[in-house]
């Protein structure tokens, strides 16, 4: 029996890294997937492999900063599936540059993505999430959310508003049986930190700072996902997960 029997999960940025991860997990514990994307090709390689192995998923393409996407995602899973029990909101973009070295453009893109696509994404979901009578939000911050970094002035800035806005959400919804709680991941190898990796610099100063001394693989991140979204969280609501390896701890 699987700790997500029954239960039907939205996963954003399913393509590649966490999201991924995460989605072949929640298949292993029992439920059923709705795994988006803004890149149809790696999205539907998952969906095709969760499928070969036994689970139920389809792919989505979506663009999360978008409205309209959303929408049409509320829709197929309503239509697919009936109701919504999880949320993931996990797909997001970084930029690597301090608040002199970014245009706006580059904060408005960031903003956009990762973090006004949460607002849309529980917008969006949260109508479905009341018709199971109930649900469980868990939003992808990041240790940027909570202490400073260097060079990530747009993406702290996101990531921050990630954070409260989980909490503001768990106590809007919690009436409806609604959970909302953010993971903080350190940090994490995966297609979207390929590029710092192949700096020796960034990953000394990260590594300095982790206690455990080594990045995340992305399962180490979904291991904690299933509880955050099961109902073996009935009592976790608000809370902050960090996930970092000791990153924060000092
Ligand atoms: N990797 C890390 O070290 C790290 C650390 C802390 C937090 N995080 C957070 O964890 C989450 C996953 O990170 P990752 O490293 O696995 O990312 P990744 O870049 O490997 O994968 C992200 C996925 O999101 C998709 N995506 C990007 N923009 C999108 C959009 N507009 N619409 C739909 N899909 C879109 C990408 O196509 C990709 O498949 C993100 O929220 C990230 O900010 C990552």
């Amino acid at each position: 029996m699987g700790r997500l029997d029954g239960k039907i999960a939205v996963i954003t940025g399913g393509a590649d890294g966490m999201g991924a991860s995460h989605s072949r997990l929640f298949s292993q514990e029992g439920a059923k997937l709705v795994v988006t994307d803004r890149r149809e090709e790696p999205g539907q390689r998952v969906v095709d492999d969760i499928v070969a192995a036994g689970g139920e998923a389809i792919f989505v393409h979506q663009d999360v900063s978008v409205e309209a996407d959303w929408e049409r995602v509320a829709a197929v899973t309503m239509d697919r599936y009936g109701k919504a029990d999880i949320l993931i909101n996990n797909a997001a973009i970084a930029s690597f540059k301090s608040a002199k070295d970014a245009t706006l453009e580059e904060w408005n893109l960031i903003m956009d993505v990762t973090a006004k696509s949460i607002f849309l994404g529980c917008k969006a979901m949260l109508p479905a999430m009341q018709a199971a009578g109930g649900g469980s939000i868990v939003n992808n911050s990041s240790i940027s959310g909570i202490v400073g970094m260097g060079a990530q002035a747009a993406y702290q800035a996101a990531k921050g508003a990630v954070r409260v806005l989980s909490k503001s959400i768990a106590v809007d919804y919690a009436k409806y049986n609604i959970r909302c709680n953010s993971i903080h991941p350190g940090v994490v190898r995966t297609r979207g930190t390929s590029r710092v990796m192949d700096d020796p610099s960034f990953v000394d100063g990260m590594l300095t700072s982790t206690i455990l001394r080594r990045v995340a693989e992305p399962i180490e991140l979904s291991y904690p996902v299933p509880f955050l979204a099961s109902d073996e969280s009935t009592y976790v609501n608000g809370a902050e997960l960090v996930v970092d390896g000791g990153y924060t701890t000092k």
